[in-house]
């Protein structure tokens, strides 16, 4: 669980002011990694900052034994790890959490908000086109922001997407639940003369993003009876389930509210059972 990677590469992706890094590390962690996964970094050799830092795994390529993360520059810590070389040796905890269930068949939604899209990167890759169709949502604050965080990247990929940015620079503009609200009522017209149900594709869910916007999906997938996991980004100290400092609140089966641990139990939940605004 302890690893000691290599850092192949470490450097700005995009608009610098977007302080946006693509990280590639080689070693251990790409042999089990799994799309919704995370590693815990240790961003210095000293004790400031003590905790390490959570980063999601955004690619997965097991051949080259290398993992792929993309990191906006937050606080002290990622500033840090910003500062680190190629050839330079990060110790990395992982990989952690559970990822999210990869379907079969039928059409994927993806919905994802700013840097919750990475990811949903590694969750893409892993997905067997064309037997899956995948459809993706991203939202992000502008322009310069979606081609620093790898809207190339999407168009390389093929996929399908549409995109919205809060000051319309690119996209439509508004929130990332207004396409995906308008393409489900779309996809909805086009099966309604078919009775037998099990005649049109099942449509799966999965999103990343800032709290609002997965509990406003988390409503429109229960309202369009859609199965829908969610990747929550709780603060993180210990990452292994340890301290408890990472607990969100779902309802289980029977009704019961009960706490279940972001690092451990997730950070991938279905979304129906998370509780929104429970506080903790
Ligand atoms: C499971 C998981 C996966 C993540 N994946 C990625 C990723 O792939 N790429 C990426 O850029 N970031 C990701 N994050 C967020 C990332 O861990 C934080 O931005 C980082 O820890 C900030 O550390 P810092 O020392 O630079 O900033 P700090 O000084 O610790 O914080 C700076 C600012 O960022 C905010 N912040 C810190 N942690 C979080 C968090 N978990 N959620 C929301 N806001 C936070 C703080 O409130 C503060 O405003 C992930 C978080 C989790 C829990
Ligand atoms: S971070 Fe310690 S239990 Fe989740």
């Amino acid at each position: 669980m302890y690893l000691n990677e290599k850092v192949v590469e470490n450097r700005l992706v995009g608009h610098p002011g977007q302080a946006i890094y693509k990280m590639v590390l080689k070693g251990q962690a790409a042999q089990t990694a799994q799309p919704g996964q995370f590693v815990h970094i240790r961003v210095a050799e000293s004790f400031d900052p003590l905790l390490r830092r959570p980063l999601s795994i955004a690619g997965i390529n097991r051949e080259r034994e290398e993992i792929t993360i993309y990191y906006r520059v937050a606080g002290k810590g990622t500033r840090l790890l910003s500062q680190i070389r190629a050839n330079e040796y990060l110790s990395v905890l992982g990989p952690l959490g559970t990822g999210f269930t990869i379907p079969r068949d039928g059409e994927f939604l993806l919905i994802a908000g700013g840097i919750g899209v990475f990811p949903i990167y590694s969750l893409m890759e892993a997905v067997a086109q064309p037997q899956v169709k995948i459809k993706l949502f991203w939202g992000g604050e502008n322009k310069e922001f979606l081609e620093s965080a790898g809207l190339k990247h999407l168009q390389d990929l093929g996929i399908d997407y549409e995109i919205t940015t809060l000051d319309g620079s690119l996209g439509q503009q508004g929130l990332v639940t207004d396409p995906f609200r308008k393409y489900l009522a779309e996809v909805s017209n086009s099966f309604a003369g078919v009775k037998d149900k099990t005649k049109t594709p099942p449509l799966w869910a999965a999103a990343c993003g800032p709290p609002g916007m997965l509990k406003a999906v988390t409503e429109i997938c229960l309202e369009n009876g859609i199965p829908l996991e969610v990747s929550l980004e709780e603060r993180m100290a210990c990452g292994v389930g340890a301290c408890l400092g990472c607990v969100c609140t779902v309802r289980d089966a029977a009704g019961n509210l009960r706490r279940k641990r972001a690092c451990k139990d997730g950070p991938v939940f279905e979304a129906k059972e998370v509780v929104w605004d429970a506080g903790v």
